[in-house]
């Protein structure tokens, strides 16, 4: 984030937990400069690159809500504009031809104009793909949550399509694992999306294993590398995004030598591959 005088690097505090407007949160603690810096403003400008002097994008946010948690601040922006130079002029026209011809408008949210090139913008960051599951009397569900994020040491937040009915069982349920997965599985995690407006459905109709976590007894999905026992407290809507915040009940890690499975915006991987940045991708 930049302010014109003060410089602060927000990767690791800031949250991507909506895009219909486009919501970041950033937390940090009560009694630091940060705190005092977003408690007096209400529009902040954010850069987006590999350091301080390359930068890729911009994006300009307003604050809209301010929320308090044990040790930290949740400060909630909105996205207002976002600029980038991920590919050329031409080329962003193009994609964003294409987008409008080919994107599937009734099955999923249309993000028009200057929207889309902002999620883009978010997705410049790899966001962790992570599997909720949750369950009672012998029926689940198991689906993918990508907008999400830790905020301080013991509390969470996934946002959810108010109208789904994941964010229905979250709230009718409260207690939920929440597993980082293994990039290895990452067919399998996206196949899972369609969940989201699923009923429970018995043990046998999904692919989990025969361990259960510690404390909620929740069968926990193959290629966990780490989970995550959350109970739900409260939630707030932005959007067509339901902000569902946890307390942190229990954190295991169970395999700790593979990658995380986490995805970035296809223009984002297009300028790194043009700038020879070497990295590795897998494509869907
Ligand atoms: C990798 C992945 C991550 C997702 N993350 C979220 C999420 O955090 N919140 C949410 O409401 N829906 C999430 N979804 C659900 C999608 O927004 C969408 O509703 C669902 O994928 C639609 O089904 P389809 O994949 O069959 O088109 C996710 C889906 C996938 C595949």
């Amino acid at each position: 984030m930049n302010d014109g005088e003060n410089f602060f690097d927000l990767t690791d505090s800031h949250l991507f937990v909506g895009y219909y407007p486009l919501i970041i949160a950033i937390s940090c603690e009560k009694n630091s400069s940060l705190n005092d810096l977003l408690q007096n403003i209400n529009n902040i400008k954010t850069v987006f690159g590999e350091s301080k002097d390359k930068i890729q994008a911009k994006l300009i946010l307003k604050k809209i809500n301010t929320l308090e948690f044990d040790e930290v601040k949740l400060f909630i922006f909105e996205g207002v504009k976002g600029s980038h130079r991920f590919l050329s002029k031409f080329h962003i026209l193009t994609n964003s031809l294409r987008y409008k011809l080919t994107a599937e408008k009734k099955i999923n949210i249309y993000l028009k104009g200057n929207l889309y090139e902002q999620v883009k913008i978010a997705y410049s960051i790899p966001r962790k793909i992570l599997l909720v599951t949750l369950g009672k009397n012998n029926m689940f569900n198991i689906f993918p949550t990508d907008i999400n994020g830790r905020i301080g040491k013991h509390n969470f937040v996934i946002s959810l399509r108010t109208n789904g009915k994941a964010n229905k069982q979250v709230k009718e349920l409260k207690k939920i694992v929440l597993s980082e997965m293994s990039a290895d599985a990452y067919q399998e995690v996206y196949a899972l999306g369609a969940n989201h407006i699923e009923d429970l459905r018995a043990k046998k109709e999904f692919d989990l294993s025969e361990k259960l976590s510690e404390k909620f007894s929740i069968p926990l999905p193959n290629n966990a590398l780490r989970y995550f026992e959350l109970e739900f407290i409260n939630d707030m809507q932005t959007g067509v995004h339901n902000l569902c915040f946890f307390k942190i009940v229990n954190s295991v890690n169970i395999e700790g030598s593979k990658s995380t499975l986490a995805h970035i915006h296809r223009d984002y991987a297009e300028w790194r591959i043009n700038n020879g940045i070497i990295s590795e991708f897998l494509l869907r």
